[in-house]
């Protein structure tokens, strides 16, 4: 348990939620459910002035909105290519209901995902948000009021929602097989129709074959074979050290599955797929049972712990799991990864010890300073048979951010460009990172705004390697917060927007975005 007071930890929970909140944002079946219906005479909720003791997400993170919203033919300032043709799907926590006053300050992250998808085709963008129709939103709208306690803590729920997935799919969502599929790393993903947004599964198994009690946020796609590449952590239950690896082919149907073991119970929230091999990334937030039933937040940073990389080849038993350790790192997006031979390579972003605030650090104060992410690259030399160390080399040193992306078109292959969101009290910003020539370029758009992680688009189906656009929300505080959807030129990333869309109001809040060209998506109907 932390050693800090609670005011301590109350206040840093606040510091923490307003510096990396600047980053990441800046008909319901009650049969299906099992939930009772709401009692007549019911209380209304009382909803809080201080938004941000909405608990799991305030108004730090611009996520209080509440509101599905159909907004046709926004307002586009600047040009969008004319041949720009897709969809920009985005997710993030956005509160149903205010929790009860004793998780009011309930972390950012424990929020109910609403998912929106701007609509780009011949110059003009449509806009639409829903909720995902999971279990526990459902169970939350058919009785008007927040069910769920504590983030990845069911001792905390009110007794009626025992046995209902606590997943919130809040966090990032892809399209595979037709579907788009929206995740938690708490639960298996909620699948959504990509051109409605109207829930079609609240508790997603591909058909039966997914194992795992958990699933990533951060899938992979091999480029080559179209398969889907995922995993689970404590993937058999709460603070369970069991780890669940699978693919499926491009329709959806695992092709192949295995368990590992983790050397404990820590975060394993991003992985790294190459052509022959899947690592892990193993921090020292950890978590355990006595945590869980003594009604804490799931995790704490445990600065006593190692940090691991787990290396296993692809399509094999994971009994050739390797673990590698190092500096210690708290590491949480992959940037990019490849196998070379028997090296493997893994660009993370990540600083020297805890980035989340909001989970308490057992042994010392946060450090503002150690938590600040840099390009991490950390390299396995599996032709070692006695090797158990990893190298790690920090790329662009001057360069601090976090939310790591690359051209996903390069999933497991070697890759040349990277992308990161920075922040600082000059503003945000977007790096463009070329390994190849070891150079950053940037687009700061100034103290006014907050940028939400940049995706990258391709520019059209037979560009290059990061030739195209990074897409995604700038939300302007001096008026209000109210936010554009902004189009970069990847060729002159330090010119800014080619073209914003303008939106009247400020979106919901975002962890992570996706991009699905039309080509992909099914036909809309006429
Ligand atoms: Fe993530």
């Amino acid at each position: 348990m932390s050693s800090r007071s609670d005011d301590d930890q109350s206040t840093n929970e606040l510091r923490g939620r307003r510096a990396f909140l600047g980053a990441v944002t800046a008909g319901v079946g009650l049969a299906a459910t099992g939930v009772a219906p709401v009692q007549a005479g019911s209380p209304p909720v009382q909803f809080p002035g201080d938004r941000m003791t909405f608990g799991g997400g305030g108004s730090a993170a611009g996520a209080v909105n509440r509101s599905e919203v159909d907004l046709f033919d926004c307002e586009v300032d600047g040009h969008l290519p004319d041949d720009l043709d897709g969809a920009f799907f985005r997710v993030g926590p956005d509160p149903q209901y205010p929790k009860s006053d004793k998780y009011a300050r309930d972390i950012v992250f424990d929020g109910e995902g609403h998912v929106s998808m701007f609509r780009i085709s011949g110059g003009h963008v449509d806009y639409k948000t829903r909720y995902a129709r999971t279990q526990r939103w459902k169970a939350q709208h058919a009785a008007r009021r927040s069910l769920f306690g504590m983030y990845r803590n069911p001792t905390t729920d009110d007794p009626s929602v025992a046995g209902l997935s606590r997943g919130t799919a809040n966090t990032q969502l892809f399209y595979h097989h037709g579907k788009l599929l929206v995740y938690k790393e708490d639960s298996p993903p909620v699948a959504m129709d990509p051109l409605t947004l109207a829930t079609t599964d609240d508790y997603y198994t591909f058909g039966g074959g997914f194992k795992s009690l958990t699933h990533t946020a951060h899938p992979k796609i091999d480029p080559l074979t179209g398969e889907y590449i995922s995993f689970g952590y404590e993937a058999k239950g709460l603070a369970s050290d069991d780890i669940y690896i699978f693919s499926t082919d491009k329709h959806g149907t695992v092709n192949w599955e295995t368990w590992i073991k983790a050397p404990y119970a820590g975060m394993i929230h991003d992985f790294a797929v190459t052509q022959k091999h899947i690592a892990f990334f193993v921090i020292p937030m950890a978590t355990n049972v006595e945590r869980i039933r003594a009604g804490a937040v799931h995790f704490a940073y445990d600065s006593t712990l190692p940090s691991y990389m787990g290396v296993v080849r692809r399509g094999g038993d994971g009994k050739d799991i390797r673990w590698f350790t190092g500096q210690q790192l708290m590491c949480t997006h992959v940037m990019g990864a490849w196998s070379d031979g028997e090296m493997v390579y893994v660009d993370m972003d990540g600083g020297e010890a805890n980035q989340f605030p909001f989970f308490p650090n057992l042994y010392e104060p946060f450090d503002f300073q150690k938590a600040a992410g840099r390009v991490r690259r950390f390299k396995m030399n599996l032709a070692n048979k006695r090797s158990k160390s990893y190298e790690v080399e920090t790329l662009y040193p001057e360069v601090t951010g976090a939310l790591a992306r690359q051209d996903d078109r390069f999933h497991t292959l070697p890759y040349r460009y990277g992308f990161l969101n920075l922040f600082g009290p000059a503003g945000g910003g977007w790096a463009m990172f070329d390994h190849q020539k070891k150079l950053a370029k940037v687009f700061a758009p100034g103290a006014d705004v907050n940028l939400a992680e940049a995706t990258f688009v391709p520019r059209n189906s037979a560009a290059g390697e990061g030739d195209g656009y990074l897409i995604g929300v700038a939300d302007h505080k001096s008026e209000n917060g109210r936010s554009d959807l902004i189009l970069v030129d990847t060729q002159h990333i330090d010119a800014g927007p080619i073209a914003r869309v303008k939106m009247p109001y400020r979106v919901v809040g975002q962890v992570h975005g996706f991009w699905v060209p039309a080509a992909q998506l099914p036909q809309m109907p006429v």
